[in-house]
Parts: structure tokens; sequence; C-alpha cells
């Protein structure tokens, strides 16, 4: 992968890279087309990179179709599809990794605590593999974006940070590799993080701007509309990420995660 990078580069050719763990969706192929759209080669890396996931979480259950993944990059001209084994990625006495120490502590961080320091890893490789000028990341991951655009500016990766916003099912649940888990009622039910989102927005557009009395009404609807248990909705300072209380000028993002038995789901909307 580096030698044909490495090529491509010497050639003035540019690279565009889109990271996946494959079982790919609109969500990531609307990616590929940003990368298309602006890289004479595209690579899209298909991993299901084993030290983002908590010893309890859901790496046997990753949900994989390398057929259709393939397939689906033949149609969008995808140069090529960089698909490396774990044993290939990682030295078996591996001891580097990429820690971030603030912007990856709430959110996700909280209940998956070694997750982004394996996500960080794992792109800061991708990008030492394949030698990328821009690399696309989709705004459904919004605390991962935002630490990858942090980690490429304090360890100065020269790639250019591209994102996408969130592609979504028709009624409005963000597409995700990990719905194909949800039991039919589950699916269902996956529809209370969009619907709490969209409730926020409107309550703002009404005035109301204490995060308290937001949460709580949020707090209220989902005990009625699932049996899913919220894992987190943070109001957060679109930049550094810290916690506010109330929502002023500045852009808020506003992120959740909910738990069903199947599949923990995520979904975030910016407050501007
Ligand atoms: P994965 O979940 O496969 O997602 C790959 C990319 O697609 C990420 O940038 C993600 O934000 C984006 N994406 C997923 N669903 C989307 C949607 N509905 N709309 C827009 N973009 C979407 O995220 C990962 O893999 C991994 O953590 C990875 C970065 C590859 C590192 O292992």
């Amino acid at each position: 992968m580096q030698d044909m990078a490495l090529t491509w580069r010497r050639q003035g050719q540019i690279v565009g890279l889109v990271p996946t763990m494959g079982f790919l969706h609109e969500g990531h192929l609307s990616l590929v087309r940003l990368a298309r759209a602006q890289s004479k080669v595209v690579v899209l890396s298909l991993f299901v990179n084993p030290t983002q996931f908590g010893a309890n979480e859901d790496l046997d259950r990753y949900p994989s179709n390398i057929e259709r993944d393939l397939a689906y990059c033949e149609a969008e001209g995808v140069d090529v599809v960089f698909m490396p084994k774990a044993d290939e990625v990682y030295a078996e006495d591996a001891s580097v990794f990429v820690q971030e120490q603030k912007l990856s502590q709430g959110l996700c961080g909280m209940s998956r605590p070694i997750h982004f320091q394996g996500v960080l890893t794992v792109v800061a490789k991708l990008f030492n593999l394949c030698l990328p000028d821009l690399a696309v990341f989709g705004e459904k991951d919004a605390q991962q974006l935002r630490l990858i655009r942090r980690m490429v500016r304090d360890l100065n990766f020269p790639v250019e940070i591209i994102s996408g916003p969130i592609v979504r099912e028709e009624d409005g649940l963000a597409m995700s590799s990990r719905n194909s888990n949800l039991s039919e009622a589950e699916r269902g039910e996956a529809l209370v993080l969009r619907k709490s989102l969209l409730a926020i927005v409107d309550a703002k557009t009404f005035g109301e701007r204490n995060v308290k009395r937001l949460r709580a009404m949020v707090e209220e609807f989902l005990r009625e509309a699932t049996l899913g248990t919220l894992d987190y909705l943070e109001f957060v300072d679109d930049e550094t990420l810290e916690p506010v209380g109330h929502i002023e000028d500045r852009p808020v993002l506003v992120a959740m995660a909910v738990q069903f038995p199947s599949a923990r789901l995520i979904d975030n909307i910016v407050l501007t």
C-alpha cells in the first residue's frame, strides 16, 4: 500500500482516503463521492479495527459483507480497497499508541474509555500506510471527527481533513452499519434519537436555552418512547467539547447515545 501511495505521490496525483470498517451504506458512499471530487486516486480502507472495541463490545458481532462492499466500491469508482488483516496492521508487541487527553474524555469516551485511543492510533497508521493528501470523515461521528482534526493539528499530519454531513434513512434514522443488528421493535424505537434532537431544536426555536430543562424534556420523552437506555445526552461547545449549561451564541454540539439490547446508536446535531 505504501509503495503504491508513494508512486502516486511522486507522480503528483492527489490521493484521497476514506477510512471505514466496512458493511458500507450510503453514508460511507457519500464520503467516497466527496473524496472522488477532489482526488485523482481514491483509496477506501476497510478494516474492523480491534483496538477501538472494548472487551464486552460488539467486535464479534460487527456486520460484514465484503462482496457487497466491493461491488459498491467498484460502482463508485474507488481505485483501491485497502483491506489489511489485523495481524498485518498491529505488531504482536505493539507499544506505541496515540492518546488524546481532552476531547476524548466526555461523550462516547465516558462509556468507551479505550475507544478513541484505538481510533486515533489506527487512523494515524492508515495515514502513514496510504499517504493521503486528504481524508474524508462523517459528521455522524462528531467526537471522532473533532479528535481526528485535533490529532492532525497537534501531530502535524500533512493531511487535509474533509467532513461530510450525516446521511439518514427516509424516516430520519442516521445510517449506521450497526442498524442491521437491530430487531424490528428496536428499529422502530431507534427513531427516538432523531426525534429527541429535533425536539431540542424546536424547543430552542421557541426560546428555551436552559440545558437542564431541555435535558429533562428529552429524558421524559425517552422514558415513554423506548426501552433502550440513554447512555448520554450532552450539550457541549462545538469546538472545545466542554459542557455548556445555557445555549448562547457559540455553536453547541448536542450529541447522544442510546443503548439498545442489540446495538448502541449515536446521533448529533449542531445548534448554531
Ligand atoms: P465506520 O463506522 O465504518 O465509519 C466510516 C466513516 O463513515 C466515518 O467517518 C463515519 O463518520 C462515516 N459515517 C458512518 N455513518 C455515516 C452516516 N450515516 N452519514 C455520514 N457519514 C457516516 O468510523 C469508523 O468506521 C472507524 O472509527 C474508523 C474511522 C474507520 C477507524 O477505524
